[in-house]
């Protein structure tokens, strides 16, 4: 028997930015993204999304790979740019039209779409005003939420409304490696609290006028001191990527030693903490911290892991992922949870460190589903190889190789390795 429900989603990810490319097709205005891949220095290589992974054109090719992997899920983003691209704040009808194509055809093929609100790519014009660091920008999102749910609820039951803001707060505004690019403790604290604020009032309006689930997508790593004399850097580092976040959604409140700042109101807590349907979980690795009491805000730095068979990028920590779920369940909630994110960085067709990477997390969420904590789905990053942000296309995730001079796509020996799983998993049911 499968440990897994009959209903689990089987999915992988992708997210608008980092696929779709056509930046300047159907109306679609500019991204922070756009004007950050501008700047020299920000990108490796000098790259962007411009092209991204050429899915605007190929995306029905896209869609029949996925068919072929055998996915019953897809969880793709929305690019705001394309719905209101300029200052004037008008709808440009033509940005839903690629959306509802898609839309329907996932579900002739039986795949259901688990749509993000907000992957990253802020329209420029709304930074020109602040951007995150705006109190403002959380009711824009609240409008821009409405012209996707009012369109989109009958046909996508599940809705993340901001995509890890840890990263989009910090490395877009405190370490300014994401756009941004801003380099302030205020701004990143301020765009921290913006991020849930605009998520939990979507919460609050939408919640009883459309009948879906929402949620949002947390990176969530358990941090590690690198010796003992890092234990309160360590503390401090788990505090701002992880129980900040959760103690917001879950408790309706910041931990006792984060830091206040006047922007944040008193009615902004119950807001914040309006109850979701489950919680999104991005997990990759764990984080080893040392101490660096000169690093704003942090203090400490991120001991980089040694490349390895499983990944060019971080080190293979499977457990991590059952030991960020638990500490969920214990901690905060036992809402239901979909890892919404989880895969690695490797080149190569014969991805074998791929298929063990994904094999181990996987045996990581039977373990926790057999302690009773409600898993519901998993979702690798990434269908397809894409710009991975100021990595350019140096790094790549996908399970499907995209080849940038030919557009062709393949599948990559992990692809064949996640299909047989899949299909294994319904025949074990
Ligand atoms: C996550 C992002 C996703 C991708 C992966 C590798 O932090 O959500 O867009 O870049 O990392």
């Amino acid at each position: 028997m499968s440990a897994f429900p009959k209903d689990f989603l089987w999915g992988a990810a992708t997210s608008a930015y980092q696929i779709e490319g056509a930046v300047n097709e159907q109306g679609r205005g500019k991204s922070i993204w756009d004007t950050f891949c501008e700047a020299p220095g920000h990108i490796y290589l000098g790259d962007s999304g411009q092209f991204g992974s050429f899915h605007f054109k190929h995306w029905q090719d896209d869609l029949n790979l996925m068919r072929t992997i055998g996915i019953n899920s897809y969880r793709f983003s929305f690019a705001w740019p394309r719905i209101f691209p300029n200052e004037t704040n008008q709808l440009n009808i033509k940005g839903f039209d690629f959306y509802n194509k898609m839309i329907d055809r996932l579900l002739e093929l039986n795949i259901t779409p688990f749509a993000t609100l907000y992957h990253w790519d802020l329209p420029d014009w709304i930074q020109k005003r602040g951007g995150w660091t705006n109190r403002d920008t959380c009711s824009l999102f609240v409008e821009y939420a409405e012209q996707m749910l009012s369109r989109f609820s009958d046909r996508i039951p599940y809705w993340v409304t901001i995509n890890e803001p840890f990263v989009a707060a910090y490395l877009g505004h405190l370490t300014g490696e994401h756009a941004p690019g801003i380099t302030s403790t205020e701004s990143a604290l301020k765009a921290a609290h913006y991020f849930m604020l605009a998520h939990g009032q979507t919460i609050k309006n939408f919640k009883d006028k459309y009948p879906v689930q929402f949620g949002i997508a947390l990176n969530l790593s358990p941090v590690f001191p690198a010796s003992a004399a890092d234990r309160i850097a360590a503390a401090n580092y788990n505090m701002y990527l992880n129980e900040s976040f959760l103690s917001l959604l879950f408790k309706g409140r910041y931990p006792a030693n984060f830091p206040a700042g006047d922007f944040i109101k008193p009615d902004d807590f119950s807001e914040i903490a309006a109850p979701i349907d489950f919680l999104g979980v991005n997990y990759y690795t764990r984080t080893i911290v040392k101490a660096a009491p000169e690093v704003d805000l942090f203090k400490c730095r991120i001991i980089p892991a040694p490349p390895n068979p499983c990944s060019d990028m971080w080190e293979f920590y499977p457990q991590g992922l059952s030991k960020i779920l638990a500490s969920i369940q214990e901690n905060y909630s036992s809402i239901p949870i979909y890892v919404l994110e989880n895969g690695t960085s490797l080149n190569g067709m014969e991805d074998t460190g791929r298929i063990i990477y994904l094999q181990a997390h996987i045996e990581e969420l039977k373990k926790a589903i057999r302690l009773g904590i409600p898993v519901k789905g998993y979702y690798v990053w990434s269908l397809l190889d894409n710009f991975e942000w100021a990595m350019g296309y140096s790094k790549k995730f996908g399970l499907i190789d995209v080849n940038y001079e030919t557009e062709k796509r393949a599948l990559k020996q992990s692809a064949y390795w996640y299909s047989n799983f899949i299909r294994q998993q319904t025949s074990l049911l």
